[in-house]
């Protein structure tokens, strides 16, 4: 028998879902370095300017989109033209391939939780994560052995994201209840904890203030637009699956407008918690801010293990809150990454929900083995920059042009002003037509072009193929093949 798709409990559920899928450790552990590295305080103007030509603007297409149609990603793209709905599996496969390595960060949270017991990474966190932890090897070529315990990590995140979506939008609506509100009040322990720290304000200043001649480099921009993408969760399908599950009359704008605006604001936020902790460091090891600063994972995994074993009382009670925040801030994205597969799954071939999940979450594990090994952390670097970058702002520059051109922004407008107490506008059409993909295209040209003179983090020209441009072509390719399935009831849209 086929299984009711089902819809969200109430109106807070769903938002509370889309918080949830948006606020991550993109906000954390992506946000305020992304930040720093663009130019400090001037980068909050990029990204308020992708947030609001982009951000929103997108987040009120993809859930008028999955509104209108009540379908996840590739059959609601099917239902535009049967040659579109790849273009709806690739966003899901970008999806799945960014949880692919964001299951592994949430493996080493597990394992951290634990060192934060008794602050087992010592006084020297660096050589501990990178030696001890990772058992880091030589190249992103030298992938050497599988460190168990990482394996081993890998396996819980994935099982609690099986079981956090076993029933759809039931379990999902239930599970958010807490992860969403648990991770905001320990950040806002974490930014009273940081700022009246010594040096806290130093640490502030260096995150605020503006760098104005970073605004002249375009991969500053398309930095800001990547982590609009990243931060809000579109361009993965995620929010035109769980659009797709809202009653008919459900408000649309207003929802979009709440749920990006949480977003930007925990992402600043957190900026306050990370830069505050940074001056303390600075101030307690006598260095500067930008010394003490570790980029990517680095921040979460040997900055915060420094600060919190400088901290004055109860270090291991702020390390075992500090991976926690990690932890249910990372599974409600986790688990909506993988549930945009599973609904377009079951939407195409009507396969039971248990069947599908389980599929998905294995070979997902099975693909994240390559960063359990000791070149992962290289993997997950270059994996994350290709698809973060480029992978998302390809989807987005698609959306534009399939929901813009062919499909038509008038279309949708009408359907979501329909039931939206805010009504959009002709300049909503605009940004979506003319701006985003514009500025996506752009920046896009422009990155690549610097990219082939000067490759990504100097990693050799194979790795930059098989764990970028390469994988992502493939990604495209299997996206087709997909697509070129019959469906379930043969019918071809
Ligand atoms: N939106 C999720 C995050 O920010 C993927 O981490």
């Amino acid at each position: 028998m086929q299984e009711k798709r089902g819809f969200w409990g109430s109106r807070v559920s769903f938002i509370m879902a889309v918080v949830g899928s948006a606020v991550g450790l993109g906000n954390v552990w992506r946000f305020p370095y992304i930040c720093y590295e663009n130019g400090g305080g001037a980068f909050l103007i990029p990204f308020v300017v992708a947030m609001l030509t982009a951000g929103i603007p997108l987040m009120i297409l993809e859930f008028g989109l999955g509104h209108k149609m009540g379908l996840a990603a590739p059959m609601a793209f099917a239902e535009i033209r049967k040659k579109y709905e790849w273009l709806g599996w690739f966003a899901v496969l970008v999806g799945l391939m960014v949880m692919t390595y964001y299951g592994v960060i949430m493996g080493w949270c597990f394992r951290y939780l634990a060192y934060s017991i008794n602050l087992q990474w010592g006084a020297d966190p660096a050589t501990f994560f990178n030696q001890d932890f990772l058992h880091l090897s030589s190249g992103i070529g030298d992938l050497g052995g599988i460190v168990w315990y990482i394996l081993l990590g890998l396996f819980l995140c994935w099982a609690c994201v099986f079981f956090c979506i076993i029933k759809g939008v039931d379990s999902v609506g239930k599970v958010v209840m807490l992860t969403v509100p648990v991770p905001v009040a320990i950040l806002v322990i974490f930014i009273i904890r940081g700022v009246t720290l010594p040096g806290a304000v130093d640490g502030l200043a260096y995150y605020l203030t503006p760098d104005f001649s970073k605004l002249l480099e375009p991969k500053v921009w398309l930095a800001a637009y990547g982590q609009v993408f990243f931060s809000l969760s579109i361009g993965f399908g995620v929010m035109i699956a769980y659009a797709s599950f809202l009653p008919r009359d459900s408000d649309i704008t207003n929802n979009a407008v709440i749920s990006s605006l949480s977003d930007a604001g925990i992402s600043f936020m957190s900026g306050f918690a990370v830069f505050s902790a940074l001056g303390y460091l600075a101030h307690t090891t006598g260095g500067s801010v930008s010394n003490v600063l570790n980029h990517g994972p680095g921040l979460a995994f040997v900055t915060f293990p420094t600060i919190i074993n400088n901290l004055p009382f109860w270090a291991s009670a702020f390390g075992l809150l500090f991976f926690m925040l990690l932890l249910t801030l990372g599974i409600d994205s986790a688990f909506s990454l993988v549930e945009a597969g599973v609904a377009g799954a079951i939407d195409k071939w009507k396969t039971p929900r248990v069947i599908v999940n389980g599929i998905v979450s294995f070979a997902a594990f099975i693909i994240g083995v390559i960063y359990t090994t000791n070149a992962g952390l290289y993997w997950l670097d270059i994996i994350d920059y290709y698809f973060t970058s480029y992978g998302l702002a390809l989807v987005g520059i698609l959306e534009c042009i399939v929901l813009g051109y062919v499909y038509g922004t008038r279309r949708i407008r009408e359907h979501v002003n329909k039931t939206s107490d805010f009504k959009i506008g002709i300049w909503w059409d605009i940004c979506i037509k003319y701006i985003t993909p514009a500025m996506l295209i752009w920046m896009f040209i422009q990155t690549a072009r610097e990219l082939i003179s000067n490759p990504y983090s100097g990693y050799p020209a194979w790795a930059q193929c098989v764990g970028g441009w390469g994988l992502l072509i493939f990604m495209i390719v299997f996206a087709i093949v997909l697509s070129l399935f019959k469906s379930r009831d043969g019918k071809e849209i």
